[in-house]
């Protein structure tokens, strides 16, 4: 294992399966209410430089369960970047906490993080990527289709950190990924290259919603405008509109395809109520998810697992 976790394309197969494997094994400790505090004594700092609630709470949870203790810093406690240079900061927390976790605008932030801290690294997401996030779909994907044979996930929306997560993922296991997004809004390049080149899994990049869902397994979606990107809103509104994941465009899917949504979703916009509250929609299976995931790479990061 690494020290950190900062993104999905540092791990190997058998490390993310390793991942899954413990994960599956802490949640059904956690719904028979099995105590498993093998984080005792150990403590995390979370620092979050955007706002947050799954990321939040399931970070602080899950530590809970494993033992530990979890502190949360609020955008206005550390100033990262820029009241307290990264390096400075990452040192200090590592005289304090046995491990950290950081929501952070500025990807060369969390690298520089990891870098200069002693203590493990785990990104809660940035402006590039949100890799435990995509972990936690994929579990669930799992959960639900008991393998991962043959998938088509067909990413809808922005070119984001979410996206390129997915994209991350496909270098690992083998899928058909296919991400829709308007011109001038797709993917990371490097990203999708280095992908491609892993020869692992077929990654398209269409800008045609129809014919990217057709016969697919899940159908994701996530904001148009993230955090940060509040002042494009109603351009990107306007922008995005024939990309809103609604039932007619399901009707393109596979009968029966997930239908998945990291959350916070703008109902009405990238997503309807009706898909959002359909019976095909998983989305607070993995929102819930995260936490378990978490545990398990906090555990993992940790050796204690
Ligand atoms: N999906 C996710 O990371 O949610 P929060 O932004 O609420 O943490
Ligand atoms: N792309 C979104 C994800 C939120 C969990 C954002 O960065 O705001």
């Amino acid at each position: 294992m690494n020290k950190d976790f900062i993104s999905i394309a540092d791990y190997t197969k058998q490390e993310i399966e390793a991942i899954f494997n413990l994960t599956a094994e802490l949640k059904e400790k956690t719904k028979h209410a099995e105590e498993h505090h093998i984080c005792k004594g150990m403590s995390m700092s979370m620092i979050f430089a955007k706002p947050s609630a799954r990321t939040r709470i399931s970070f602080e949870t899950g530590m809970y369960q494993l033992g530990g203790y979890a502190l949360y810093l609020s955008p206005n406690d550390i100033g990262i970047g820029k009241r307290e240079a990264v390096k400075d900061i990452a040192q200090v927390i590592s005289r304090y906490n046995q491990i950290i976790m950081a929501r952070l605008f500025d990807h060369a932030h969390i690298l520089e993080l990891a870098e200069y801290a002693t203590v493990p690294v785990i990104n809660g997401l940035t402006d590039y990527n949100h890799p435990c996030q995509i972990m936690a779909d994929i579990f669930t994907v799992l959960e639900h289709r008991k393998h991962l044979n043959d998938l088509k996930v067909t990413y809808i929306g922005d070119g984001n950190n979410v996206a390129n997560s997915w994209i991350n993922l496909a270098a690992k296991l083998p899928m058909h990924l296919v991400i829709c997004s308007p011109s001038g809004y797709e993917p990371d390049n490097k990203t999708l290259s280095y992908t491609r080149n892993q020869n692992i899994s077929t990654v398209e990049v269409t800008s045609n919603p129809v014919a990217a869902v057709k016969d697919s397994d899940v159908v994701y979606t996530d904001v148009w405008a993230s955090m940060g990107q509040e002042s494009e809103a109603q351009e990107r509104r306007n922008v995005f509109m024939k990309y809103q994941v609604n039932s007619e465009l399901m009707k393109h899917a596979r009968p029966g395809a997930y239908v998945m949504h990291c959350l916070p979703a703008h109902r009405g916009d990238e997503i309807t109520d009706e898909v959002i509250d359909s019976k095909q929609s998983i989305v607070f299976d993995e929102a819930e998810n995260r936490m378990h995931v978490q545990k398990a790479i906090i555990a993992k990061l940790l050796k204690q697992g």
